[in-house]
């Protein structure tokens, strides 16, 4: 048994939960139904061959399910250390995003530093942190958002540039803002019809990582063009992967990007906090889609 049972103090809502909630993204066999992938709190009782935590030790952890509860069973090496000065509402709102961003920008579409890269939905939980990373990381980053506000909140964040997706065409603007080169890294949420739309934006040689299908799970591409510049196109969904790959990805969160959030150079944004009575709310508020960052939950 390498699980560890945290009492839990607080917990991110993210959109796979609302997604879950409408019956369209059920738990993977064997997981609970409780929603909820992401939690911090303190350990309380440990599995018989956990030999790095301790009861006492502050943990943040990605679950797969089971995370708006008081109480909640983690796989060990899903958990990592809350980072020193964070408050466990701000811990509790890194697992989720820094897991999937991590596997899926640097590991997955192998964004260096000096390349460019552009996220969609800039302003969301998982785009915060992305722009985030990627400065932090050394790549020029430009962003799609859904109003003006959102983009200068993305500018703030270390965007170089950001284009409202409702008032302009992100393709013609980031052929501008590149010199007609295109970017190194796209990270997509939003698929269907943006897919052929990225690959017009990437270099020769540019990586399609793609993390959601917000626009549809169809797309109509050209291979042709894949070939000729030497495409790649990636998609994952981390929530099914098995407990040893988001255990490795935790070991290289641990010592490449922890050390960034215990120095204050990144830290998760969060938008809103509800008590875990008011989780509906919570939800309410992540469908509004006014929010920048993270919705989370707490029980302080
Ligand atoms: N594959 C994985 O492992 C994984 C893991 C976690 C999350 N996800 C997915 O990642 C996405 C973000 O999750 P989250 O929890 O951060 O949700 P969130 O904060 O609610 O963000 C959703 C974002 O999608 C953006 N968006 C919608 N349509 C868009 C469009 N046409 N162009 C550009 N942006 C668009 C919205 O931007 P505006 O509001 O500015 O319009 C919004 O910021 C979700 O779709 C979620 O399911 C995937």
């Amino acid at each position: 048994m390498s699980e560890v049972l945290v009492q839990v103090a607080a917990a991110g809502v993210n959109r796979p939960d609302l997604r879950q909630r409408s019956g369209h993204y059920p738990p993977p066999p064997g997981v609970t139904d409780i929603p909820g992938l992401e939690i911090s709190g303190t350990i309380v009782a440990l599995g018989a061959d956990v030999g790095e935590w301790s009861v006492g030790d502050r943990v943040c952890a990605l679950v797969a399910g089971g995370g708006y509860a008081e109480f909640c069973v983690v796989p060990s090496g899903q958990c990592l250390p809350v980072p020193e000065q964070f408050s466990h509402i701000e811990a509790a709102a890194l697992p989720e995003t820094f897991f999937t961003v991590w596997h899926n920008l640097f590991e997955r579409a192998a964004l260096k530093a000096g390349e460019t890269v552009l996220i969609h939905g800039g302003a969301s939980g998982i785009g915060t942190t992305a722009i985030q990373l990627a400065r932090a990381f050394g790549a020029d980053v430009f962003v799609t958002a859904g109003t003006d506000e959102k983009c200068e909140s993305c500018l703030v964040l270390g965007a170089r540039e950001a284009f409202n997706y409702r008032t302009g065409d992100f393709v013609a603007q980031v052929a501008q803002a590149t010199s007609g080169r295109g970017v190194d890294v796209i990270l997509d949420m939003v698929a269907g019809p943006y897919v052929a739309r990225n690959l017009t934006c990437l270099a020769i040689g540019g990586r399609l990582s793609i993390i959601a299908l917000q626009g549809g799970r169809s797309a109509e591409i050209d291979l042709e063009t894949l070939m000729r510049r030497r495409m790649t196109i990636t998609a994952s969904t981390l929530r099914p992967q098995p407990v040893l790959d988001k255990a490795r990805i935790a070991a290289s969160l641990r010592s490449q990007v922890w050390p960034l959030l215990e120095q204050g150079r990144i830290k998760p944004v969060v938008h809103a906090i509800f008590p875990f009575d008011q989780a509906a709310a919570a939800h309410a508020e992540l469908e509004r889609g006014e929010h920048v960052g993270k919705v989370m939950l707490s029980v302080e």
